[in-house]
This record gives C-alpha cells, structure tokens and sequence, in this order.
C-alpha cells in the first residue's frame, strides 16, 4: 500500500503544529503589547516602559557585549517563585510588558551575581560607582566580590599632557595610582554606567501589581 500520502500529511502536521506553537501562540499572546499609558492630576500622559535614549541605550548594547548577562538576571520572580522580591531585587515580579522596547530582552540565565531589573531603584539618588567598573573589589566591604569589573573601559593619562579630568576616578590606598597619573572613565564606560542607572522596574502595570502600603492607623 502507498504510504505516501499519510507520511506526507504526517511530517505536515508536525511541522505546522510546532510552527503554531513556537510562533502563532507567542505573537496572540504577546505580539500586541504596548507600553502602558497614564495620566496624571494635571493631563500629562505618561508611558511604562519607556524607550532608553542616548547613552543608556548605547550603554546597553556594551552591557551586552562584555557578557554581564554571564552572572546577572534582569527578571525579578514572583513571591511563588522565589525569593526575589524578600531579597530587594524589585518592588513587583518582571513581566513580558517590561522588555518590549529591549531588542533583544535580556532577562538573562544564570544568577551568580544580583538580578538587576531594577538597579537603578536601588541605587535611588545616588551616582553610580564608576569605580565598580573598574574593579568592584575597590568597593567599601566588597573585597570578597565575584563580580570581574571592565578595567579595560578605564584609561590611564598623565595629568601633565591631558589636564586633571573632571571625571577621574578617586582612587586610595594600594589602587591609587602614582603621582601625575589619573584614571579615566572611557566614553563606553560612561555608558554602561548610564544603563545601568536606566534599569527600573517599579512603576505599577495592570498585570503586576505593586504590593499595598501599610495604611498608617
Ligand atoms: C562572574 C560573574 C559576574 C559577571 C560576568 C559580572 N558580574 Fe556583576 N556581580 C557579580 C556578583 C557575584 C556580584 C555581587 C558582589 C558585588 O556586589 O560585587 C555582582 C554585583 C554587581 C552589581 C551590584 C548589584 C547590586 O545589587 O548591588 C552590579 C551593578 C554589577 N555586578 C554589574 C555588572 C556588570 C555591568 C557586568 C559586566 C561588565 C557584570 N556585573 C559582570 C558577578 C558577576
């Protein structure tokens, strides 16, 4: 008997129930998200997420390329799921809707270091420690850390030929460099630290909420 026509339909099957649900049932699911929009007291309509701009989003293109996601998440899980949120790392769980301006996303697959969905939260008003790229060993009560810092983002000049540049690094003890020189942060440098800082994951959308403040009594 000619068993032609059933393998045909067969390999058919397969293949167009796959093509289904590896891109049919994704893009219904999620082909349509868009940022959400709200307005404020007076009329100001604002969107979550927003698209990076300028260094940030230069700066994620480095963060990409020196393999940060190697040890870092950007994906903070529900309560259920783990314990990202009782250790800091987000105000509410990460959801499809907080990566649709990343191309690619990066949530990211190994957790060796702290998941960094919403760093620049943590850090709040202040700057972000060049000196982690450098080295993060420098930093107070970090000697310990696993994290391999960018040194190569960092250039050494002699203040005699360049001038003392505003954005040195201050560098003390064993780290400081000899007279005359000075430690400057590239322009990449600048940038990795400016998308760093962009990385924020804290205001309320629909399907995540933030959890309740305590009402005071
Ligand atoms: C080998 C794994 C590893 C790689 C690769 C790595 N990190 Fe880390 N990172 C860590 C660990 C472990 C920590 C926690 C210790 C510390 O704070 O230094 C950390 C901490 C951090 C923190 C502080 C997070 C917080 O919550 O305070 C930042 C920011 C950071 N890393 C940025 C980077 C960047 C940017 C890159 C890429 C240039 C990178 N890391 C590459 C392991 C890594």
């Amino acid at each position: 008997m000619n068993q032609g026509p059933l393998l045909f339909f067969g390999v058919l099957a397969t293949f167009s129930a796959s093509w289904y649900g590896l891109v049919v049932a994704p893009r219904l699911q999620l082909g349509d998200l868009s940022p959400q929009g709200s307005t404020n007291d007076i009329g100001v309509v604002t969107y979550v997420p927003a698209e990076r701009a300028g260094a940030a989003r230069q700066g994620a293109e480095i963060y990409r390329a020196q393999g940060c996601t190697e040890c870092h998440t950007q994906q903070v899980r529900p309560a259920s799921e783990g314990s990202d949120l009782a250790r800091g790392w987000g105000q509410r769980r990460s959801v499809a809707r907080d990566y649709v301006f990343e191309a690619p996303a990066i949530p990211g697959f190994s957790r060796l270091g702290p998941d960094l969905a919403n760093y620049g939260e943590r850090l709040g008003t202040n700057a972000f420690p060049l000196v982690r790229l450098y080295n993060p060993r420098l930093l107070t009560n970090n000697a310990a850390s696993l994290c391999p810092g960018a040194p190569y983002l960092f250039e050494v000049s002699r203040t005699k030929d360049r001038g003392v540049s505003p954005t040195a690094l201050a560098l003390s003890g064993a780290a400081a460099l000899k007279g005359g020189s000075q430690l400057v942060p590239t322009l990449k440098a600048e940038q990795l630290a400016a998308y760093l800082v962009s990385l924020r994951q804290s205001v309320e959308l629909p399907e995540a909420a933030l959890p309740k403040k305590e009402e005071a009594p």
